[in-house]
């Protein structure tokens, strides 16, 4: 069946590297026989400036229609000034809170070949793969009541809520078991119950989850100390579940373990699997343009998507495999790049990739593709692959 796919490229980097995500998504249909539709949507500052606000209806209907969404990122310095209602963020967070998608996995696996390019000693991030599972619709980000007001005294007050029913705590906490139950069995669940009465309820309820799933080594950690040991000793870590706002925060730390934020995909799930994919970087407004963003990130969030809402693992390990191999073949954008590696453009990576998939299906098919072709569509001679 022929799915649908919503891509919303956003800004800054976001059509750059999406770009390149659609380039894998080609080639999928092409050599693949992986029959998809894609329909394009605005969000974001782009958005604003078309039509006024960050998350038009018509975006809203076309992600709600589609099987999956590919997001770019939102955001940038022209709308900075716009009240925090209609910024760019918001159309994000809308898609978020409008689809459900209240399980967000940020998978932050350190490959070999960029051992060197992590901040920390390669000893203590090799061989790091860990999955932060991030409550996505609620907490803080939503929390009413929430704004500025002015007191008596004229001065003013800055305020949220964090805020959690059990049932979403419950819900968040299933998924994290459930992925767990899939890896190392091993889950740590981060809060701060030490002050906030919140999280103390957080605690409670994975605890009480727990209960049912005996095969699942739970843990708790305060988000200060889960800080600490993931620059400490991350490799301690199999799954972490968390609040939306701790897990915004660690999952960026967790990010620079791997060498580069980058590298990171993530996912957004609801309930019916439906979901949406994107790297978990901004928008990066001061490299906009220049070519030098790296796509890897989104086009990792590709493979998630074909592994978790579209149901076509093989496909999911084919990008993999291809991120892998130009890493081999040690090439890097900006962000990766140590010396003695070569350095190259996003179209270059991403046209790399491409062509890192075709050999790889020309190798284990026998044949069905044409590994000249692959080469020249690719952008790489056929020397290199
Ligand atoms: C993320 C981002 C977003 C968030 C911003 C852009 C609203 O930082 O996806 O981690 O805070 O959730
Ligand atoms: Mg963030």
């Amino acid at each position: 069946m022929t799915k649908k796919i919503a891509v919303l490229p956003g800004d800054g980097i976001g059509p750059e590297i999406v770009a390149e995500a659609v380039k894998v998504l080609e080639c999928l249909k092409r050599d693949y026989g992986f029959s998809f539709e894609i329909e394009e949507g605005l969000i974001g500052g782009a958005a604003i400036d078309e039509t006024g606000g960050p998350l038009p209806e018509s975006t809203l209907k076309l992600s709600k229609d589609a099987d999956a969404i590919i997001l770019g990122a939102v955001g940038g310095y022209k709308w900075e000034s716009l009240d925090i209602s209609i910024r760019p963020e918001k159309g994000l967070l809308g898609l978020r809170s409008e689809l459900s998608l209240f399980s967000n996995l940020r998978p932050a696996i350190l490959y070999p070949q960029l051992a060197a390019a992590s901040t920390l000693k390669p000893e203590v991030v090799s061989g790091l793969d860990l999955m932060i599972v991030r409550e996505l619709t609620g907490g803080i980000y939503f929390g009413q009541p929430r704004g500025v007001r002015t007191l008596d005294n004229g001065e003013k007050q800055g305020y949220n809520t964090l805020i959690y029913k059990e049932s979403e705590i419950e819900r968040i906490g299933r998924s994290a078991f459930e992925i767990a139950q899939k890896r190392n069995r091993k889950l740590c669940s981060v809060d701060k119950a030490n002050v906030l009465e919140c999280t103390e309820l957080w605690r409670e309820t994975m605890t009480e989850l727990s209960k049912e799933y005996p095969d699942v080594e739970l843990s708790h950690m305060y988000v200060d100390n889960a800080a600490m040991q993931l620059v400490r000793a991350p490799k301690q870590f199999d799954v972490m579940v968390t609040t939306n706002m701790f897990g915004d925060i660690l999952s960026d730390c967790a990010a620079m373990l791997t060498g580069s934020i980058g590298m990171l995909p993530s996912a957004s799930l609801n309930a019916q699997n439906q979901g949406m994919y994107e790297p978990i970087h901004g928008s990066a407004p001061d490299i906009a343009g220049k070519g030098i963003a790296n796509p890897i990130a989104t086009i990792l969030s590709v493979s998630m998507m074909l592994r978790y809402s579209l149901d076509e693992p093989g496909l999911a390990d084919n990008i993999d495999k291809a991120v892998n191999d130009v890493l081999d073949k040690n090439l890097r954008t900006a962000d990766i790049y140590t010396e003695g590696s070569k350095k190259v453009a996003t179209e270059e990576m991403g046209d790399a990739i491409v062509a890192a998939m075709k050999k790889n299906m020309w190798d284990s098919a026998g044949g069905i593709g044409n590994p000249e072709e692959c080469a020249r569509s690719g952008g790489m001679s056929n020397d290199e692959y």
